[in-house]
């Protein structure tokens, strides 16, 4: 127990001390620097997010850690550790080269992981920290820690995929949005965005890959939907992310954009309503099918008979024909 805590300790240290190298080598990094001015990004956002460089080269961490050969090092997930097949020829070399950095915080502020994104075309477009008892990527969302005031004054928070729109959006007046480290949102992370407000904004990207994450998100957010919170849906056009969307067509169109965001209960039942044709005995049976797994996820609510409603009027049948469908009794995940 203490061990492990020692251990904690020797992580965080190190992710702090590196995240505070990156950010120094940032400043003399003309080729990162250039990078973020045409994304149109100030020198101040990148410090209030403590954004910084990890240059090329293996081991450049040498400088900042005597002992390289620490194991924290290894399972912070800042350097990586090669061993030949054979289990000779051990090799220790650094995780993040040439790459912006983006450190990632837990609600008390410190560093548990970084995503790294290239500046040209390579590949991967953006690294992050491997999972490691401080981070797990299913649990923490990118930018709560510094949106958390912006979230209690704005009465919202924004919930985005990427690094670049939480901080572009940051920057455009919207600081009140986080985001999701490149994985589903889960029902830990509506469960977290629940405890911070009451009114939840998904807003991600337009392409196909957003409307599935808002599909997910959709799913994770029903075991917990209660009539005191609302969530909604933010769906930009197919070739905008928040990022790209607010520096094309500005604050006051992405207001808008919020203003105009779908409610759960619409999003639901275009869902549900798919490609079936509701003309047809056979369309409307198939909406009623496909909304069965998500109406069984919804604990008993308000909102929940009006969306049953909803699907009855759709469908022409009553509430009573839907529940009794559905053998209500127990709630089954989706
Ligand atoms: P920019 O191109 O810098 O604007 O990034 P983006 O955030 O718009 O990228 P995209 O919409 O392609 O992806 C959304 C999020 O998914 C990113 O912010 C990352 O968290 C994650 N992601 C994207 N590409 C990769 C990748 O190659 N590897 C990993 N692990 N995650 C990625
Ligand atoms: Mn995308
Ligand atoms: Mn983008
Ligand atoms: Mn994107
Ligand atoms: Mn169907």
């Amino acid at each position: 127990r203490a061990a492990q805590q020692a251990q904690s300790l020797a992580m965080t240290d190190a992710l702090s001390q590196a995240c505070d190298y990156y950010r120094a080598q940032l400043r003399g990094a003309t080729n990162a620097i250039t990078y973020l001015k045409n994304r149109g990004l100030t020198g101040e956002i990148a410090a209030r997010f403590g954004m910084g460089y990890a240059p090329s080269g293996w081991d450049n961490l040498r400088s900042v850690f005597p002992d390289y050969d620490a194991l924290a090092l290894v399972e912070s997930g800042l350097v990586i550790d090669k061993v030949d097949e054979d289990g000779s020829n051990k090799k220790r070399y650094d995780r993040f080269r040439e790459r912006i950095m983006f450190p990632i915080r837990n609600t008390k502020g410190q560093v548990i992981g970084f995503g790294g994104r290239v500046l040209d075309q390579g590949e991967p477009k953006y690294l992050n920290s491997p999972e490691t008892p401080l981070f797990q990527k299913g649990l923490e969302l990118y930018g709560l820690f510094e949106a958390r005031q912006a979230i209690r004054d704005a009465g919202y928070v924004l919930v985005t995929e990427g690094y670049m729109d939480v901080v572009a959006l940051a920057q455009l007046g919207f600081p009140q949005a986080v985001a999701t480290l490149g994985t589903a949102c889960t029902s830990t992370h509506v469960q977290k965005l629940l405890r911070q407000t009451d009114n939840v904004i998904f807003s991600f990207d337009g392409d196909k890959a957003g409307r599935r994450a808002a599909r997910r998100a959709l799913e994770a957010c029903l075991p917990q939907v209660s009539d005191n919170k609302t969530i909604q849906f933010l769906f930009l056009p197919e070739k905008h992310d928040p990022d790209s969307f607010v520096r094309e067509y500005g604050a006051d169109a992405f207001a808008q954009e919020i203003n105009d965001a779908m409610p759960l209960s619409q999003f639901l039942l275009r869902e549900v309503t798919g490609d079936h044709d509701l003309s047809t005995p056979e369309g409307r049976a198939a909406t009623q099918y496909d909304a069965k797994p998500l109406l069984q996820a919804m604990t008993p609510s308000a909102l929940r008979l009006q969306i049953v409603r909803g699907l009855a009027s759709l469908t022409e049948s009553t509430p009573a024909e839907i529940e009794g469908l559905f053998e209500l009794s127990k709630p089954v995940s989706v």
